[in-house]
Parts: structure tokens; sequence; C-alpha cells
């Protein structure tokens, strides 16, 4: 029989313990004391580098991708499948490390880690289209603990391109496109992520805007057009959230690798900006040794490139083409991050209880936020018990909801319901499969019904099969999707599978149409004015069906506001035809960007295009209205006024103002933006303060933004093409540093 020890003989076993415990820690900070995390970063990064081998060193500076693919690499036995793997250095006490993508979740493409299931968030755009940093904070905060759960200590997320191409197969990874809201985002994704001890990336560095041709294009732009454009987006995400590591992009910018070029790396990221962190090469990006030079510090994926060049770097050392010094900057720049966010001092613990209920509502926010409510004709929507008869038609709908695919694949938890081969033969087809999360919108829309209702489903395949199924029902939603992937563009804006014939004959047949769109970014509406409403709800991740469901039937006041133009037309857009579309992969091309920093509602507003729905536009059941103006000048301008809930129920509204002229001409640039929840007849005041880059021009002799002192005019409205207030201010005539 065991004895108990006694109370007493327990309490001194355990001082004995912690005091052991607490020499011991004595003895690893006094010998290792970049283990002691009350020194800085910097300092715990110098000292643990001043104590690392030539070739510990080099061991962090080039990493394999964790799976048995290419190259024979060493990785141990209990291997964690993922993109990224660097090995332990226990002589320095330093643990192992690793690598997942992570823009909307713990990814998992190709189900790798058989069976693993993580937390689907709904794509980049339905976070940015909630225009609430606090949506993306939580959005970070909830992937980066299920990462550290799983054992994952570094995210490779989330992408801050600007979505300058509609057909651009990642934009359902992107955060739209302006450089004020896509920064702002991000950063507060990337804040949330370090607050679990995890590391997040931002990527993809830059001008990575088209997947046709990724490895080949090289994008020409002026570089003030640059600077004012998606190298701002980049420069807010990392002023906002000190993220750990900057991905490089696979693309060429004016005639250099991404990933290795000086203008980026080291003049624009590491000495304009003053960045801590390190540069990672995206997977294959590397394409050579001298990359080290133009400002790489670490190159991912090694077995995807021809060789692993890195591995030359102490040759490169030795024959004076490359400083020492550089290695160490290299790989102290590695640890000053890993150390920032404590990834060394609480290294992840795989096996980690994760609460997925909690997270699940991390999902359902996001979504509910940033669904968009298009058009609600007569207010079709919400549905009321009267709807007695609901015929769903597509999409997978009695099945799940659409997810993007590629690196940033999540396998949602409960899912996948539906998962099909691709039709196709190209980049996009490698990451396996086309996979729709469980969660039917059928079954929640009888769940969310107010009264006793049926709800029919009809797969869609033959319009006239559904149209006259929807003749019967009282009302029709039918669920248009889009697949949409990295590694491939999609060829233009129609729904594939003829589904603008299929919603144009149902809508033919019931004029009560609701349609919802999963799609990854716009499409045309061919059928737009035959329908009664249309739902924008992008691939809507975990919650996504039950989401969409609410918002039918009214439990959930749509909110989502575009953060991307939807064109009328191809021909509206600065590159009608996408470029190297047409020629065989990997053949090299140039992408022009003739609209600069006129991403978007900027190109549209310059070249006076009406597009099919502006930046900014969305509608719910309430009204929002605008009044007493004030904008004050100064070094900058700051800009006042009230919003006021005029509608019946509760609701939110996100107030947008934007410049409107500057000293010289005409500028449109959305200068400030605010989330607001608001009860019927509710009042608040709205104050929101210009960063000063948004009134500036990229001076590029000058070497920094130059604000030109004069009046200028802001608008605020409920979009980029419905601005119901106008005022103006002086500024006063400055310069800022990059
Ligand atoms: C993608 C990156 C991703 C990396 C690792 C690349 O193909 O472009 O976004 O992080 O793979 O999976």
């Amino acid at each position: 029989m065991s004895r108990r020890p006694s109370p007493r003989a327990a309490a001194c076993a355990l001082a004995v313990l912690l005091a052991g415990l607490a020499a011991h820690r004595a003895t690893a900070a006094e010998d290792r004391p970049w283990l002691d995390a009350s020194r800085s970063p910097d300092e715990r990064a110098r000292l643990a580098d001043a104590a690392m081998t030539d070739a510990e060193r080099l061991g962090w500076l080039h990493g394999p991708m964790a799976i048995p693919l290419g190259r024979s690499v060493h990785l141990p036995k209990d291997v964690l499948f993922s993109a990224g793997y660097y090995a332990p250095i226990p002589r320095l006490g330093l643990p192992d490390w690793y690598e997942t993508d992570a823009s909307l979740g713990v990814a998992n493409p190709a189900d790798l880690r058989k069976g693993e299931r993580s937390t689907l968030l709904p794509s980049g755009l339905a976070t940015a289209a909630s225009f609430d940093p606090e949506v993306a904070y939580a959005n970070g905060a909830m992937v980066g603990a299920e990462a550290w759960a799983k054992g994952f200590n570094v995210l490779l997320g989330g992408g801050v391109n600007l979505t300058r191409e509609p057909r651009n197969g990642r934009n359902f990874e992107y955060l739209g496109e302006d450089p004020l809201l896509a920064g702002v985002l991000d950063g507060a994704a990337v804040q949330g992520t370090q607050s679990q001890h995890v590391v997040s990336t931002v990527k993809h560095f830059a001008l990575n805007d088209q997947e046709t041709q990724r490895h080949t294009v090289n994008a020409v732009i002026d570089e003030a057009g640059l600077r004012e454009s998606d190298l701002l987006a980049f420069e807010i995400a990392i002023e906002r959230g000190q993220p750990g590591s900057v991905m490089c992009s696979y693309n060429l910018l004016n005639g250099q690798p991404a990933c290795g070029s000086d203008f980026l790396l080291n003049a624009v990221l590491k000495t304009d900006w003053g960045y801590k962190g390190w540069v990672m090469s995206d997977w294959g990006a590397v394409h050579g040794v001298a990359d080290a030079v133009h400002g790489l510090d670490q190159e991912s994926g090694e077995q995807i490139d021809k060789e692993t060049y890195f591995l030359k770097l102490p040759d490169e050392v030795a024959a004076g083409r490359i400083p020492a010094a550089r290695l160490s900057d290299m790989s102290r720049r590695i640890l000053r991050s890993l150390f920032a966010v404590g990834a060394l001092d609480h290294p992840a613990k795989r096996g980690t209880e994760i609460d997925f209920a909690a997270h699940a509502e991390v999902a359902r926010r996001a979504e509910a936020e940033g669904l968009v409510l298009l058009k609600n004709r007569a207010d079709l929507l919400p549905l009321t018990a009267k709807a007695r008869s609901v015929l769903v038609v597509g999409g997978y709908a009695n099945r799940g909801v659409l997810s993007g695919a590629g690196s940033a694949q999540v396998l949602g938890v409960g899912g996948p319901a539906v998962s099909l081969p691709v039709n196709a033969e190209n980049e996009a087809s490698q990451f396996g499969r086309v996979v729709y999360q469980a969660g039917a919108p059928t079954m929640a829309l009888k769940q969310s019904a107010p009264g006793p209702v049926t709800i029919a489903y009809d797969g869609g395949d033959y319009p006239a099969q559904a149209a006259a199924a929807a003749r019967r029902a009282d009302v029709v939603i039918v669920f248009a999707t889009r697949w949409e992937a990295e590694g491939a563009d999609v060829p233009d804006l129609s729904l594939p599978d003829g589904q603008d014939a299929l919603i144009a004959a149902v809508a033919a047949a019931n004029p009560n149409t609701v349609v919802v769109l999963e799609t990854g970014g716009p499409v045309a509406m061919p059928w737009l004015d035959q329908v009664g409403a249309v739902i924008e709800a992008w691939y809507p991740g975990q919650k996504g069906a039950e989401v969409i469901a609410d918002a039918i039937w009214g439990k959930l006041n749509p909110s989502g506001r575009l953060p991307i133009t939807f064109p009328a037309s191809l021909d509206q857009l600065p590159r009608p035809a996408i470029p190297g579309a047409d020629l065989p992969d990997h053949t090299a091309v140039d992408a022009p960007h003739p609209e600069g920093s006129d991403v978007g509602y900027r190109w549209y507003a310059r070249k006076s295009l009406k597009p099919l729905f502006p930046f900014g536009y969305g509608l719910g059941y309430s009204r929002f209205a605008y009044a007493n103006l004030k904008v004050e000048g100064g070094t900058t301008l700051t800009v006042s006024f009230d919003v006021t809930n005029t509608g019946a129920r509760e609701g939110m509204d996100t107030p947008q103002a934007y410049l409107t002229a500057r000293p010289g001409g005409p500028a449109l640039r959305l200068v400030g933006f605010q989330k607001v929840a608001l009860k019927p007849g509710e009042t608040r005041r709205v104050s929101l303060t210009a960063d000063r880059r948004l009134l500036a021009d990229y001076d590029v002799a000058r070497r920094g933004w130059s604000v030109a002192s004069g009046t200028y005019s802001v608008a605020v409205g409920a979009s980029s093409a419905d601005l119901a207030l106008s005022g103006a201010a002086k500024v006063t005539a400055q310069r800022l540093k990059p």
C-alpha cells in the first residue's frame, strides 16, 4: 500500500525542488545569458548569435519544408508535416521551431497532417469588409493560439498585397485594395498572433498581384506610385504589428527578383523603415546566394530551389564576397524576432487542448461583420415568416460552404463536407482539392427561420428544372460559387459552370430570388436587374452557413463594406488582359502598372468610370445619416461628424472619410474609417485623424514624403461613391522621412 507523504514532508520536498530549479535557472542565465527574458530581444539575439558556431548559425539561415518532398533533407522522426522546420540547438538551449501557413486558420493543405482540423476563418476579404481592427486582432490571436497548441512557432500569414487584379486567384487571402485599410487590419492581426508567443509574417513583399506567371512576371511601376500604395500598406502593417518576419515574393519588381531586390529589402524595408525582423524567402523564390547581399535573411523551403543556395554562405564569406558580419546580422534578426514574442521562452506545445467552440465564435464574428449585402430590392431581405416555402439552388448548399485553396487551405473543424478533384492541370491543381467546409446552408436556414418553413434543394445542374421548382416557391436562394486558388488566376469575371444562366433562369421564374455569392473576389452580375437581393458572403468560413442564414432571416443585420471594387467590365481595369495569360507557364513577361498608386477606387475616379459596386459600399437593415462635419487642419486633417442610426433596428455602420482634392488637383483617398454600433435613433460623434502620408506625395528625388501647403478637401460618406458631407481645411507644408 502506498503511503502518502505528510504535508510537511511534501512542502520540504517542494522547497528543495524549487531551490534546485532556481539554481539551475541561475546557472542557465549565467552560462546562457540569452535565455534571460529580462534582457531586451536585441541583447539576447546578440548574445545568442555570438555564442553560435558557423554551422549552428547556418542551420537557421536555410530550412526545408517539413515534408518528404524533393531533395532529401534531414527531418526528425516525429516531424510535424508543415511548411518549415528548423532544428534545435541543444548546446545553446534553443528549441526547434516550425512554420505553418495561417492566413485563414492553421493551414493543412492536402491534409498532410492526416485528419487534423483547425478553425476556418472566412476570407481575408471578409475580414477586410468588416472594416474592424478588433475583428482582425481576434482572428490573429485565435490562429496564433491554435497554431501554438499544434506546435507551430511561426505563422506565414497574412498577405497584405493590394488587390489590384480582381481575377487574382489569391484575393481571398488578402485585405483589399486600400493601403490604409489593409495596413491597419493586418497590423492588428499581427498583434493578435504575436500576443500568443507566435511570430507573425507579412507577405508577399512586394507587388505580387497576379498568380499568372507568378515566378517570372516583372511588375513595372514608378517608385512614387509603389511607395504610396503597396509599400504603404506594408509600412503601416509593420509599424502597427511589428511582425517578426517579412516574406519576399516570387515576382520581379522593376527588373529585380523581389527576394534579391536591394531596393525592396535593404533600402526600403531595413533602412528607410528600420525593420528589425528577418526577411524569409517565399518557397522557391531564391535565385542565388547573392540574394543574401541584397537583404534576404533566410532561404525557406530549400528543397524547392535548384540547390540550397545559402549552403554556400561560408564559402562566400571566406572569399570575401559577403562580410562575416552579414551572417551574424541574418541570424540576429531571426533570434531577435523569436525572443521578442517569447517564441523560444514559451515554445509551442504540440497537443495542447484547443477550445474549438470559442474559436468558432471568432470565425462567426468575422463573417458576421464581413458579409456584404449588395442589393435589397424593396426590402426583400430580411425574409419574414411569410416566406413559408424556400427553394435553395446550387453551390452544394445542402452540404457546406466553399473554401479557397493553395498553401492557405484550412481544413475546418467538422469538414470537409465535399472534396472534389480540381478540373484543371495548372499550378493551382497541385494543391489538391475543391473543398466545401461542413455546415449546410439548407440546414442553417431551417434552424434560423422564425417559424415553420419548407426548405427544398435543387442542385442547379439543369436550369429549366430549377426554374420550374422556383415557380412553386415563395422565395428562391441561389448559392453561386467560384473556386479560386493560389497558383492560377480566374480568366474573367463570370461565374463558372453556367451559373450566370442558372441565376437568370431562376430569377425569370421567381422575382423573389436572392443570390448568395461564395467567391474569392469580384464577379460580374449580368442578372443583377432580375434578382431581388444579392449577398457577397466571400468564402464564409466555419460558421458561414449559420451567418448567411441569420442574415437572410434578419437575426443579423449585415454591416460589411466592400474592400475591393467590383468592376462593371474588364475593360475598366488598368490591365484588361492579365499579362502573360496567353503564354506558356514560366515565360518572362512585363506587367505594366499604369495606375501607379491609383489602385482600385482611385483608378475608377481618375478615369471617371462607374463600377458595378464601389469600394466601401454595403447595405444593411438600418439607415444611417451623417451631419455636423467639422474639418480641422494644421499638420494634418482631423475630421469629426455625427452619425445617426435613422432606421428601426440596431446596426453597425462604417462611415468613411475621403480626401477629395489637394493642392494641385483631385485625389480620392480613404483617410479614415470607423465601425460604429448604434441603436435606433442613437447618434455618435466620430473623429478621424488622417495619417499624413495619405495627404502627401512621395518625392523620389528627395527620398521622403512631401505634404504641400494649401487647402485639402475632404468628404464623409457611406462609400467611395456616396459622399454626403464635404469640407476643407488648410494643411501646412512638411516633409516626412520615408
Ligand atoms: C506561397 C506562400 C506560402 C508558402 C509556404 C508559397 O507557395 O506563395 O504564401 O507561405 O508557399 O507554404
